[in-house]
Formats: C-alpha cells, structure tokens, sequence
C-alpha cells in the first residue's frame, strides 16, 4: 500500500509503530486509509529523531498529523512557548506561516522549516508594519497589543503580542505598564470586541477578520441548540460577538480542548474549525460532537506527505531579518514571561456587559 507519491510498505513493524496512533485516529481514519498513512507517518517519526527535530503542530492539524507525528500540540500560546524551550536543532512548524515566524523569533539559532510556504492567515494579512506605524502617529503613548497571528515585521512594530488564551490579562497589563485607560488591540475586530466586554479598558481595534470564524452567526448556534438538545456550545473568541453571547464557553483552541477533555461533556459544540473536534473526540470517547465546522484553507495547505518532503528536503526554511526579529522578540517575550492565563470563565460576564463598544481605526 502507498501514501500519495511514497512507496512504504505496511509492514508489521509499522503496524506496531503507530498503533498508539492508531487508536487515537480510527474513528475518523478508515483502516484502507490507514494502511496509507501509517508507513509515512512511521518514516517521518524515523526522520525528525534522525535531523534532531521536533514537530510543533497546531490543534487544527488533520487527526494523523496531531496523534501520529506531532512532538507537541497546542494553541498558538502553547506552540510558542514550547518553540522557545526546545533542544532540537530543527522545528517543523505543522500550522501556518506566523507560526513559524513566532517560532524564528524566539529560536534564532534553529532551523524553522514550514511544509508549505502558502500557509497563511488572513488575519495576518490584514495589516502592515507601515500600518502598525501610522496608528502608532494616531495615538502617540497608547500601547500597542497584537494579536500573534501577525507578520514579524508587524510584531517588530508592537509593544506586546497576546493570543486568544491570554488577550484580556494582556491588555490589562499593557494598560497598567503604560499607565493608561485605553490599549491598541489589533488586528482582529472580533477578538477585541471580545475583550472589550471583559474588561475596563477602551479599546481600540483594526478590522481584521479571520475567515474560517467569521463566518458563523447566532442564528446558526441557535438552531443548533434547537435541534441538538442539551448539548454545551464552545466558541473561539475570533467569532463575532453575537456568537460569544449565545455560546456557553469562549477560549482558545487548548481552553476548548480542556474543558471538554476536564469536564467530558455529554454532548458538544465545537464553534471553530474542522479538525478540532477530531482531536479533541480521541480524548473524550463518551462525549457526543457535533461538528459544524468551517475548513481553515491555510491550515490545510499541511500534510503528512509535505511534512515527510520537508524533513527529507529541508524545504522550506522560515527566516526572520535579524533587526525586525530581535523588535518583534521583545513583543513575544513579554507576552511568554506573563503568568499563564486564568482558566477562562463561563461566558456569562460577557453577556452581561453585552454594550461595551470599541473604537474602530
Ligand atoms: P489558538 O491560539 O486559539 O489556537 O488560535 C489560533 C488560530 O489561528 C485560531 O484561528
Ligand atoms: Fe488564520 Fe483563521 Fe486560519 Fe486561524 S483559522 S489560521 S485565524 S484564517
């Protein structure tokens, strides 16, 4: 049996090599596609021990990528953190472009390699340094909080970065730092309306969206709830706030991923993308999904087959300009010496404060 364009055996031995895979994968895997992937997934395990490197992927990986080859999985947080303490001399980035950026920045000295190079983000396409340094002009001493799903040279021009796990504890400390009531908070419009309604600061926003959470309404959780009675609805705080409002729990990829796995739910709601609840469900066997998911086209760009030719190839590596990385590292650092972030509440408080509203640059 072969992998797309790789000719590996499914041997015995493979077999035996990722049957903890295996059983993590197999209620989303057929045993055909299986026999596939589980001699490439072998081979790249054998690869990354023999380049010294380590597979930092993203919860929005593909279930074979998450459970069969990634070193360590996580939220963006969680992936940045661990960029910064490994000891292998390479990091293959399974997530998009700004993921790796954020790993360059933090390990200058290691080789950062991302499978597609047309992994990207469209939240980190909204806005320029150039941008980031006329909204700096427009409002002279107020800090400047972005989002890590930013271009280096958009993070060279920022004060600290923060990331859905930790946006609202980051604003408040930017706020108390710079001795000021108001933080710059882009550039995704609906995350900063997000925090706007958990905390006392103003905020200022930029109209980022990101594509895959824009695009679910209340309507649609709604009727959701209708038709799938009792289950708890979780969101990503990149979904509009009217989403938030009738959702049950807000946070980010990993807060999602812990209240289900911490609380096993009997029936669940995953607002975000698709392969979340695939991950998520290995670790939760009695919790019933529903999966009304929106595909991340950016996320996707990465497969087990492109991850294999990285490995053998060394394509294609991420590099940051030394100036831009060392500005955006402080930005990072800061953000990574912060306490880790409370366990988000229950989205109550913001339903109580639903009028909070942002300025909009
Ligand atoms: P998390 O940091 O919550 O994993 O989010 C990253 C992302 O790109 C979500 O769309
Ligand atoms: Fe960017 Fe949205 Fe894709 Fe996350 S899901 S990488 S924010 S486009």
């Amino acid at each position: 049996m072969a992998a797309d364009g790789f000719q590996f055996p499914f041997t015995p031995e493979v077999e035996a090599a990722t049957s903890a895979a295996w059983d993590k994968v197999k209620a989303h895997v057929t045993p055909m596609e299986w026999r596939a992937q589980a001699p490439l997934i072998a081979e790249i395990n054998r690869l990354k021990h023999e380049r010294d490197a380590v597979i930092l992927a993203h919860n929005y990986m593909t279930p074979e990528i998450f459970h069969g080859v990634g070193d360590y999985v996580g939220d963006s947080l969680g992936l940045a953190k661990e960029a910064a303490r490994s000891s292998a001399r390479v990091i293959v980035q399974a997530g998009v472009h700004f993921m790796a950026e954020t790993s360059k920045i933090l390990s200058p000295d290691k080789t950062v390699l991302i499978p597609d190079l047309r992994a990207g983000c469209s939240l980190a396409a909204s806005i320029t340094g150039a941008d980031v340094r006329l909204i700096k002009q427009r409002y002279p001493g107020v800090p400047v909080v972005t989002y890590v799903n930013t271009t280096a040279e958009v993070k060279a021009e920022t004060d600290i970065c923060c990331t859905s796990a930790n946006a609202v504890q980051v604003v408040e400390e930017a706020a108390r730092l710079w001795g000021t009531d108001r933080v710059i908070l882009i550039p995704d419009e609906f995350l900063a309306r997000n925090v706007a309604r958990q905390t006392d600061i103003k905020i200022i926003a930029w109209q980022g969206r990101c594509e895959v959470h824009e695009r679910f309404t209340a309507e649609d959780i709604l009727e959701i709830k209708a038709s799938f009675p009792g289950a708890e609805v979780l969101a990503h705080p990149e979904c509009p706030a009217e989403v938030l409002e009738v959702a049950d729990f807000a946070g980010s990829t990993q807060a999602m991923q812990d209240y289900v796995v911490t609380r096993q739910p009997r029936r669940v709601v995953l607002i975000t993308e698709c392969s979340m609840a695939e991950n998520v469900a290995a670790y939760a066997p009695a919790t019933e999904f529903l999966r009304p998911c929106n595909l991340c086209p950016h996320m996707k760009r990465i497969t087990l087959e492109n991850i294999y030719e990285t490995l053998l190839t060394g394509r294609h590596e991420v590099t940051v300009d030394p100036g831009i990385a060392a500005r955006a590292r402080l930005a990072v650092q800061r953000m990574i010496d912060l306490p880790p972030p409370a366990v988000p509440a229950r989205y109550d408080l913001v339903k109580a404060r639903h009028h909070v509203d942002v300025e909009l640059i």
